[in-house]
């Protein structure tokens, strides 16, 4: 009896469960698509945060980094130098040698008091600014460190080709005594180390006015040259008219002067421009025809490919259902087109 009801109820509650698990599956269904809800609002708050956290890191590194810098003003960075045209930078130029040879001079009568010029050795002056001759006499009117001989001793030994142009000072410290506290920098490599190369170069040895302007303020121990960042330089104007004597004859102007010491530091910073501008030449030469020849080569290569035309014959129905009969597919042509499109 027992069971029998069970069954019955059972059997009762059959439809009835049925019924809740379609519900349960409506309500599953509607549970869902509050779900659904929930995670779009959810997706729309990342997306929304996202986008903030980006614009903000955006905004943020640009007032760190993307706005211009105004810290080099002109009383820091000094006066632009005027660009000159120089004819020895130009690609297809080379430095002018008679010149260079009187900037050596410059050198070597006027700068070299105080300024070193530690990485030229004399044989760089063989073939560029003097003969053999004249570059081993000049190396022998100075004195070197010989090898040491068999009690440990150094000698004293005439200068070679082999060796560089010796320095002013013994060291930095007595280059600083010797100026006021202010260290004459070593002049090889001056043209390449300074903003503006050769124009800031001429434009300081030519820019000491002939007394500061109203209204300047020159520390004591410093000259006026509105080129050198601070205004302040502690080289005193070095150049004069008439101040060397040209073995040309060339007139010895301030601005000769100043142009011809110019391009030999130039020439001491790049040594090799010449023959790098002639390789340039070399290898454009050599580039263009290789790259004309690999442009033909590609084209040759490519016309027939290119030119290729694919056509797609779609299987007809009869061919469909016995496919034995007719085979469908692809058929290509090449056509050998009249020139490449
Ligand atoms: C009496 C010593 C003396 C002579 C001669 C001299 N200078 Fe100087 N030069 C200095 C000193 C000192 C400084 C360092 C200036 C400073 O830092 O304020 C200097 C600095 C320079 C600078 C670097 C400026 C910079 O931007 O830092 C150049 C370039 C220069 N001299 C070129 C020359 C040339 C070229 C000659 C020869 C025509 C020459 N100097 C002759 C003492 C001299």
């Amino acid at each position: 009896m027992l069971a029998r009801s069970c069954l019955r109820s059972a059997r009762s509650v059959g439809p009835a469960a049925r019924s809740v698990a379609s519900r349960t599956a409506t309500r599953s269904a509607s549970t869902s698509s509050t779900t659904a809800e929930a995670s779009s609002w959810k997706s729309t708050a990342a997306g929304s945060a996202a986008t903030a956290i980006a614009i903000g890191s955006i905004a943020w590194y640009y007032q760190l980094l993307g706005r211009e810098a105004h810290a080099m003003t002109p009383q820091e960075e000094g006066l632009h130098p005027t660009q000159y045209p120089w004819e020895h930078t130009k690609f297809y130029k080379t430095f002018d040698h008679q010149g260079l040879r009187r900037g050596f001079q410059v050198y070597r009568e006027v700068c070299s008091s105080c300024h070193s010029l530690q990485r030229i050795p004399y044989r760089a002056l063989v073939g560029t600014i003097m003969t053999v001759d004249e570059a081993k006499a000049l190396a022998e009117e100075n004195e070197y460190d010989g090898e040491p001989n068999d009690e440990g001793e150094t000698e004293k030994r005439p200068g070679k080709l082999s060796d560089y142009i010796p320095s002013p000072y013994k060291n930095d410290e007595a280059a600083r005594a010797a100026n006021n506290g202010a260290l004459p920098p070593d002049l090889s490599l001056i043209v390449k180390a300074r903003h503006g190369g050769c124009d800031y170069v001429f434009n300081l040895l030519t820019g000491y006015p002939e007394e500061p302007p109203a209204g300047a303020v020159v520390q004591s121990g410093l000259n006026f040259n509105p080129y050198f960042p601070g205004t302040g330089i502690a080289m005193a104007r070095v150049l004069y008219d008439g101040l060397v004597e040209y073995e040309d004859k060339t007139p010895a102007t301030t601005s000769q002067m100043a142009k011809d010491v110019t391009e030999f530091l130039n020439w001491a910073a790049e040594p090799e421009a010449d023959q790098r501008k002639k390789m340039g030449w070399k290898v454009m030469a050599i580039g263009g025809v290789l790259f004309a020849l690999s442009v033909w080569v590609k084209r040759y290569k490519w016309s027939t490919i290119k030119t290729r035309k694919l056509v797609y014959n779609p299987p007809v129905s009869k061919a469909d259902k016995n496919p034995s009969s007719a085979r469908p597919g692809v058929r290509m042509e090449a056509e050998q087109n009249a020139g490449p499109s």
